[in-house]
């Protein structure tokens, strides 16, 4: 009953995650999860853990898993920050570092989580628009600002902007932390952790749901200069000291030390973007360049609200947002040859 909420409780706008349906023959290709499973040596580390342990807490800092994230990209310890997830890291990120008085930046088309963290926190933004190639241009983020935050490649166009124009916008803003949620960037981009030992401000945040296949486990990342990363530790140990359980400590480590695996099945969602891309080119779709497990396409002919609907109507099912600029697109999901070619056979005839 309301009358039991805090204030700000009633003006809330939460995200609303894309649909986990109870059928399970569903064609789903609609939350960019991976259609490979995860990593074999991950599943036995977790299973090895399965026992009289779990009577104990974990270990607070995860310093397994740091370490295995230190090791990966070349970084120390505490320059690596975990989180349940990378939408809790980000959300430590938001109210940690990007609560000031002039406003956050960030495209108009993005994740659609970052204006509902800006609500939970009390933060301005100003959302900048995408210029008409649904691109982001850095010349857009070079004014006063109280951080600047955007996903690369972006969500949900897939677009890719390149190291160098990274580096524009941290040129362009040494007062301000720039955030590269780099949820999808093992699909076809260059990280920007090569980047933070030159760039204080620079956070860089990653997840083991998408090339990790581990969407279920729930483990996300942020890496930058330890000064950024003991703030989210302050803020991490002022909420929940274990948000990474057990299992998710050895089981995302064993994904990071299996780099076969992790190479050659981002390779296979990478070919068959490709293949993918060409089959709905050829039925007359625009398909935005993509660098990710998804890609953003439209029909001129055909609106993507109905197409969606005749889709799930042949059991598979993708992502329409009703958002101005893009609610003419569908974001479709990179699933296996398979569960593509369901896809273009659903879509039928155009
Ligand atoms: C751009 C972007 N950032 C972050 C996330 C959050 O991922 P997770 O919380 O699973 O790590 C997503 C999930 O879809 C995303 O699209």
């Amino acid at each position: 009953m309301s009358k039991f909420w805090s204030p700000f409780v009633k003006d809330l706008v939460p995200y609303v995650p894309g649909e986990q349906p109870k059928l399970t023959k569903l064609v789903k290709l609609n939350t960019n999860e991976n259609p490979y499973g995860p990593s074999p040596k991950a599943l036995a580390a977790m299973q090895a853990e399965l026992g009289d342990t779990l009577r104990l807490y974990p270990d607070p800092n995860s310093d397994l898993l740091k370490q295995a994230v230190a090791r990966y990209y070349g970084v120390q310890g505490n320059q690596v920050f975990l989180g349940n997830g990378s939408d809790e890291v980000l959300a430590h990120i938001f109210h940690g570092l990007l609560q000031h008085d002039l406003p956050l930046l960030f495209p108009d088309i993005s994740y659609s989580f970052y204006p509902v963290y800006c609500g939970l926190y009390g933060i301005h933004f100003d959302a900048v628009p995408l210029d008409e190639q649904f691109q982001i241009d850095p010349a857009d983020y070079a004014r006063p600002n109280g951080g600047i935050i955007f996903p690369n490649p972006n969500a949900p166009t897939g677009c890719l902007l390149a190291l160098e124009a990274v580096e524009q916008i941290l040129k362009a803003n040494p007062a301000s932390v720039v955030v590269v949620d780099e949820a999808y960037i093992d699909f076809g981009g260059e990280t920007a952790i090569s980047l933070v030992d030159r760039y204080p401000n620079l956070l860089v945040t990653q997840t083991l749901s998408k090339s990790r296949s581990l969407a279920g486990l729930r483990v996300g990342l942020a890496v930058g200069h330890a000064d950024l990363i003991e703030a989210l530790e302050r803020v991490k140990n002022s909420f929940n000291s274990y948000p990474l359980d057990r299992l998710a400590n050895v089981g995302g480590a064993a994904a990071f030390d299996d780099r076969e695996y992790f190479a050659k099945t981002c390779r296979l969602v990478i070919d068959s973007r490709e293949a993918l891309v060409g089959q709905l080119k050829a039925k007359g779709f625009e398909v935005l360049p993509s660098a990710a497990n998804f890609i953003f396409a439209r029909h001129p002919q055909h609106d993507a609200a109905a197409l969606a609907a005749k889709l799930r109507e042949q059991g598979v099912i993708v992502r329409h947002f009703k958002q101005q600029r893009i609610d003419q697109f569908l974001r479709i999901s990179i699933g296996t040859p398979e569960q593509n070619q369901a896809l273009v056979e659903g879509v039928g005839e155009l």
